[in-house]
């Protein structure tokens, strides 16, 4: 599955060489990809790299296939189900990167299969280095194809885990915007963690409202600001200026508000620093943003899947469709 990243309309399915053993020591057969906003923002050519000195890029960072080949002492047998980690450090490594933490890169040279710089995982064949593959717990089965968005969540729920030490914070309430699959997951985290969960988005009703309530979680049709409750947790999940204002809105003092989605730079820059300040300093919130997931987010990501009730996670898999269409 591959594009020429910058241009629309080039998104296909071409044959490509094997993966080469000399790239990594792993060969595993793709069994299935997620697709998200990101790829969808790589075929319509606003986002993504190709690997040095290359047009094309195979796209696919939500990855799930079966170990084929896997060297002795690599901790990993042909059978095994893996997923393969999206980042890699900076070639140079910053010091973030030296010490493992390549989520927190301090540059922008860092390399992520399937978006920048490196080639993906949407492919029959694809290899990965041992100490960049997470093995699936038994039992998930093809549902490890969800453990990509997951580890971004896990990642951001940590943050929020580690800021809350700051100082008193109560771990009442929290609220997730959008009702999407990286906003569910978020739900299901905040539901593991003990939250009364709050999630809420446009549709009145349908399989987003079903599945919050799924999880004892209360949905909220309309504008967050309407949910009638303040919250200590706001996960911002769909990266729009009005809906992440009105949420902010809801967030108590001393509250924490997490965004992980990414707003355009068109039509127009939307900024409102005085609000912003006045309800941060003032009410000592904080607001942060966060991309990405270390080897850690990775682990609890993938404890968190498989904790889960599998029925519900199979309600985030909307449709399928055949690599070859
Ligand atoms: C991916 C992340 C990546 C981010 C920015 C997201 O869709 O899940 O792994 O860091 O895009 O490229």
């Amino acid at each position: 599955m591959t594009v020429v990243p910058g241009q629309k309309g080039t998104a296909g399915v071409e044959e490509v060489p094997d993966p080469d053993a000399q790239d990594a020591a792993l060969l595993v057969r793709g069994m299935a990809l997620g697709l998200c906003g990101t790829d969808h923002e790589i075929a319509e050519g606003a986002y993504g790299t190709p690997p040095s000195g290359e047009e094309r890029l195979i796209i696919g960072h939500e990855s799930l296939g079966e170990v084929l080949e896997a060297p002795a002492g690599s901790g990993f047998a042909p059978g095994d189900l893996v997923v393969g980690i999206v980042r890699r450090p900076d070639p140079v490594p910053c010091p973030a990167c030296a010490g493992g933490e390549w989520d927190m890169c301090r540059t922008d040279s860092f390399g992520e299969r399937g978006i920048v710089r490196l080639h993906g995982y949407g492919s029959e064949r694809w290899r990965v280095e041992p100490d960049f593959a997470v093995p699936i717990p038994s039992g998930l089965g093809e549902l490890g194809v969800l453990l990509e968005p997951a580890s971004v969540l896990a990642k951001a729920w940590d943050q929020v885990d580690r800021i809350s030490q700051r100082a008193f914070f109560l771990r009442g309430r929290a609220l997730v915007t959008g009702a999407g699959p990286i906003s569910l997951m978020a739900c299901l985290l905040g539901v593991q963690r003990g939250y009364e969960m709050h999630v809420v988005d446009l549709a009145l009703a349908g399989p987003k409202r079903d599945l919050v309530e799924d999880l004892g979680a209360r949905y909220h049709a309309g504008d967050a600001v309407d949910i009638g409750v303040d919250v200590d947790v706001v996960i911002e999940c769909t990266g729009l200026g009005a809906v992440g204002r009105s949420a902010a809105r809801r967030l108590a003092s001393g509250g924490i508000m997490c965004l992980t989605g990414i707003m355009n730079l068109s039509p127009a820059l939307d900024v409102d620093a005085t609000t912003l300040n006045r309800n941060m300093v003032l009410r000592n919130q904080v607001l942060f943003g966060t991309v990405n997931a270390g080897r850690r987010h990775w682990e609890q990501a993938a404890q968190a899947l498989a904790t889960a009730d599998p029925s519900w996670l199979r309600g985030l898999i909307t449709r399928r469709v055949p690599l070859t269409s």
